[in-house]
């Protein structure tokens, strides 16, 4: 009896190939965000946006201008370190670009601490109510703690204790992307953004640490 003939594997095996899906994934849903969250209120003034149906809108657009000017500064800059993060995590860009690492590093860097000292003043005004001032308060805080840690141990050459905590802000900076899915599932299925978006904030980042954790974890133990 002739012998089986096995088929050749071709391209890189599964394991490889689901974390380049996942990777991927993570940088377009990034990018998607980064760029259509932020554009609406780029493009239109907070008044139109609230009468043409904005709920976020309609909450800030009879705001003191500081409070305004504070939802544009979290909104712009909030994007750009949305846009920036994954190019900061890819290793083949850290190991080809070194320059560029650092330099677009300094500016994701400089945004979080804007957008989230803006994140945490909007955490007292937000439509989600005092578990959106706690969720969002939270999160703000941890957001700049962890960047403020990926600092700090890059500067005393701790590049293993760096990549952890920029793994660690990246997952906050995600949130951005998982609020947005949370609420594609969650307004159909409760009826309403007002009943929705008080489940999100802490829903958009508990879990997303806690992945990073585990990664962190299975990292460690390989
Ligand atoms: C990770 C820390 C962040 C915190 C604590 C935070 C917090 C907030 C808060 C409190 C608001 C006001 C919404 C409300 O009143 O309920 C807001 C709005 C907004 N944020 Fe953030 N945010 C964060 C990250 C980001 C990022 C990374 C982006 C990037 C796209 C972003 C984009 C926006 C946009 C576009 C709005 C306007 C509301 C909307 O249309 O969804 N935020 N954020």
């Amino acid at each position: 009896m002739p012998a089986a003939r096995t088929v050749p594997p071709t391209g890189p095996p599964a394991a490889p190939r689901v974390r380049a899906a996942g990777l991927w994934w993570l940088a377009l849903s990034a990018l998607a965000i980064a760029v259509f969250a932020p554009l609406p209120y780029l493009l239109h003034p907070l008044r139109e946006l609230a009468a043409n149906g904005g709920e976020i809108a309609a909450n800030y657009a009879p705001r003191p201008g500081w409070v305004r000017a504070a939802l544009a500064a979290h909104v712009l800059l909030g994007g750009l370190a949305l846009l920036l993060s994954p190019v900061q995590l890819s290793s083949r860009v850290r190991a080809r670009f070194p320059r560029l690492h650092r330099v677009s590093g300094r500016v994701v860097l400089a945004s979080i601490a804007v957008a989230g000292t803006a994140g945490f003043l909007l955490a007292w005004f937000t439509v989600a109510g005092p578990v959106g001032t706690a969720g969002f308060g939270l999160l703000a805080v941890l957001w700049m703690g962890f960047a403020l840690s990926g600092l700090r141990a890059i500067r005393r050459r701790d590049v293993v204790a760096h990549r952890r905590w920029m793994l660690r802000t990246f997952a906050m900076t995600y949130a951005a992307v998982t609020l947005r899915l949370w609420l594609l599932v969650l307004i159909p299925l409760l009826g309403g953004f007002a009943a929705a978006y008080v489940l999100v904030p802490f829903l958009c980042w508990v879990p997303n640490l806690a992945v990073a954790e585990l990664v962190l974890r299975r990292r460690s133990s390989a």
